[in-house]
């Protein structure tokens, strides 16, 4: 791979990624919008690969909102058996053999299927030693569920409310063991965070691209790190800052 041009020192940790724009990927083809799903199934382990080789860390991508069960019923329903069908068990041993760790995030509520979540159960017991990457695949998650269930659960654990800072928070979410992403990457053109980590990425840079998500490569990924490693980071301080102080 080509890694001219990056600064070794300033690889991102956690990149996460808004993968946006199957449906009308699909519609443009003339094709129906599920073929848009199939086809970014290919594009997202095409970007796993590049993050492999980028050395990243963390590689954190949306596949399904809290919202998105307001889609007609078929096309939900495809969307859990592109997920649950090919990426967690036709894709999750290519990934197991390149050392991803698959990890959720996500509500794990009566709307999941049970052999969805058995599917997402043996995909992260069987990665859960590898050490090359973590891939965490964002499962009806919704940014405003995560906080919500958050503070339930600082609730039910009796902590004072004079103790709660952000660190508490912090750590009651889905998965505390996860840095906070330094790049968001959202595809297809939209401008929005459409509830995505809303918690996490205070200071995350942000790039939006215009390509749609099934025509996700590698080389796009390595294009935002280009972007994001041209970026200030300053953290409310005056000059360019690694982190968040304190
Ligand atoms: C992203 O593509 C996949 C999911 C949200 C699950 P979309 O299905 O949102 O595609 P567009 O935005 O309608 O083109
Ligand atoms: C965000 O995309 C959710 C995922 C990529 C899984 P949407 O397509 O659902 O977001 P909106 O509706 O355009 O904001
Ligand atoms: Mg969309």
């Amino acid at each position: 791979m080509d890694l001219d041009g990056f600064d070794p020192q300033r690889i991102p940790r956690h990149v996460a990624c808004v993968m946006d724009g199957n449906g009308r990927w699909a519609t443009q083809r003339g094709l129906a919008r599920t073929e848009g799903h199939r086809a970014g199934e290919e594009a997202l382990f095409d970007a796993a690969q590049g993050a492999l080789e980028l050395g990243l860390e963390w590689f954190t991508v949306y596949a399904f909102s809290t919202e998105n069960w307001r889609r007609p019923a078929e096309e939900v329903r495809f969307l859990l058996d592109v997920i649950a069908d090919r990426l967690l068990t036709r894709r999750r041993d290519e990934l197991h053999a390149l050392g991803v760790r698959i990890r959720f995030i996500g509500r794990r509520d009566w709307r999941v299927p049970r052999w969805v979540g058995r599917r997402m159960d043996e995909a992260a017991a069987l990665t859960a030693g590898n050490t090359a990457m973590t891939l965490t695949v964002a499962f009806n998650y919704g940014g405003r569920t995560e906080i919500v269930d958050a503070v339930r659960s600082i609730v039910e654990s009796g902590i004072p409310a004079s103790k709660i800072d952000e660190r508490t928070i912090a750590r009651h979410l889905y998965d505390p063991s996860i840095p906070d992403p330094d790049l968001v990457i959202r595809t297809s053109g939209e401008l929005r965070i459409s509830n995505f980590l809303i918690w996490e990425l205070a200071y995350s840079e942000l790039v939006f691209s215009d390509v749609l998500w099934p025509d996700f490569r590698r080389e796009h990924l390595f294009e935002a790190v280009r972007e994001f490693q041209a970026r200030d980071r300053r953290f409310g301080a005056a000059t360019r800052r690694e982190g968040i102080p304190g």
